[in-house]
């Protein structure tokens, strides 16, 4: 039997063993990978839609609009069931934008964060019909306050302000403290805001925040909610009406056996605070990304050579950082399991790596795995900044998509082939 760290299943609640073979909802994942090959992502419909509703029914009876954050996972399958469950969306490019165009999604409901939103994103946006720009710097106030007045529209705008609360995460993915590039600071806020107040393009409709990712915590949410609301009054007090409030995303998902505060009860915590504080019938806003997505999905792979060595036992899969960047990029930890269990084989300890050239291709340290060659494994925690950020390194195509409804499953990105890599390349003239 295998003794690996990975059993119970992380943070996987519709994915399971029946009769030693791993299924999502009710679909075995091994016919899917015979079907459309590996690397394959896979999401789980009910995974996504039961994340989603925990927010639900945290945030249920009050002004509240959900703004999936699809940098977590722009594929428009997946948008399709977000946008379908009444979700607006938050968007970083106009390239995101035409995505929610393209899945369905209602314009009226995309929020625009981002700190280099480009002049023709801007006038894009604005012809759409985007709910609000969350600004994040005093330049690009002026410059979405002339290029809407020049369209003689006017540009629903928020400002994101820099709370400086530490949200205990990853450096790179940390966003709410003083020395990031995001938002503006607190003590610069009011001014900004009397600033834009007198700029004939816009109208201040809102405050934003978002302090970071992959937060397994409810203090810092807490922290930055008190940071927010005396803004809020001391913006109000300066005669600038602030009709909604947005706290951004950032709540952290199961990876490693971590105990994120479930997203109802966070909520309910949090929406105890407005209430305190006197705030609690004003329109609340959200960005949740990593939260809605991330434990939904699972890459599938297959197990290329096994490689023993002496001091370290490899063992290649052909998924690689192309595919799933984030143990790469940020030592992230995501649990690797058989697709088949119960194999008579002693369980081995391996570097799971890719075929990318790189030692930085690795996808999981020291992991105890009973496997041998052709046999294949689920990278757990998948569905978010695993297939978004995936790239075409080393000349890999990027890996199809599935998602399961039950016992449904439905290809929604086709294998890339070589041709749709070069299709925008042209040979030199002579
Ligand atoms: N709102 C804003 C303004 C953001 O910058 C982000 C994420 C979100 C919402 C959604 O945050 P979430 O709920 O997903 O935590 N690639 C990294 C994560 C980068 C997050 C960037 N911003 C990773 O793989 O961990």
């Amino acid at each position: 039997m295998i003794a690996t760290a990975s059993f119970p299943l992380p943070g996987a609640p519709h994915l399971a063993y029946r009769e030693e073979n791993l299924q999502l909802e009710e679909v075995a994942l091994d016919q899917l990978a015979d079907r459309y090959g590996t690397p394959l992502f896979v999401y789980s419909k009910a995974a996504m839609l039961a994340a989603l509703a925990a927010y639900q029914s945290g945030l249920a009876g009050r002004d509240a609009q959900i703004c999936y954050a699809m940098k977590a996972n722009s594929s428009l399958g997946v948008l399709q069931v977000f946008a379908q469950a009444g979700c607006g969306f938050d968007i970083v490019s106009g390239g995101e934008l035409d995505r929610v165009i393209a899945a369905g999604g209602d314009v009226r409901k995309v929020i625009f964060s981002g700190v280099g939103k480009t002049r023709t994103e801007m006038r894009q946006a604005l012809l759409a019909g985007i709910a609000c720009f969350n600004v994040e710097s005093e330049a690009e106030l002026d410059v979405l306050s002339g290029i809407a007045a020049g369209m003689q529209l006017i540009a629903p705008v928020s400002i994101r302000v820099n709370p400086n609360v530490d949200a205990k995460t990853h450096p790179y993915i940390s966003t709410g403290l003083k020395g990031n590039k995001f938002g503006v600071a607190h003590e610069d806020a009011l001014r900004i805001y009397r600033h834009a107040a007198t700029l004939p393009g816009l109208r201040v409709v809102g405050i934003d925040c978002h302090i970071g990712s992959q937060i397994t915590d409810t203090t810092p949410y807490l922290d930055a909610m008190d940071r927010v609301l005396d803004l809020v009054a001391s913006i109000e007090t300066a005669g600038i009406p602030i009709e909604h409030i947005d706290f951004g995303g950032g709540l952290g998902i199961d990876y490693n056996h971590d105990t994120p505060p479930a997203a109802d009860a966070l909520w309910r915590a949090l929406l105890a605070k407005l209430d305190a504080r006197g705030y609690g019938n004003r329109k609340i806003m959200l960005e949740p990304g990593r939260s809605l997505i991330g434990n939904a999905g699972v890459c599938l792979t297959e197990v290329l050579y096994l490689k023993p060595g002496e001091q370290k036992n490899f063992c290649v899969i052909d998924a690689a950082m192309n595919d799933l960047p984030r143990p790469a990029m940020y030592q992230a930890f995501h649990a690797i399991v058989p697709l088949a269990k119960g194999r008579d084989l002693p369980a081995v300890n391996y570097d799971v790596v890719g075929p990318v050239c790189e030692s930085g291709d690795w996808i999981g340290r020291d992991r105890a795995l009973a496997v041998q060659s052709g046999d294949r494994l689920a990278v757990l925690s998948a569905g978010a900044y695993c297939m978004s950020m995936a790239s075409n390194y080393n000349t890999r195509g990027r890996a199809a998509e599935v998602l399961v409804d039950g016992q449904h499953a439905q290809l929604i990105r086709s294998r890339e082939t070589p041709a749709d890599q070069m299709r925008n390349e042209r040979l030199l003239a002579s």
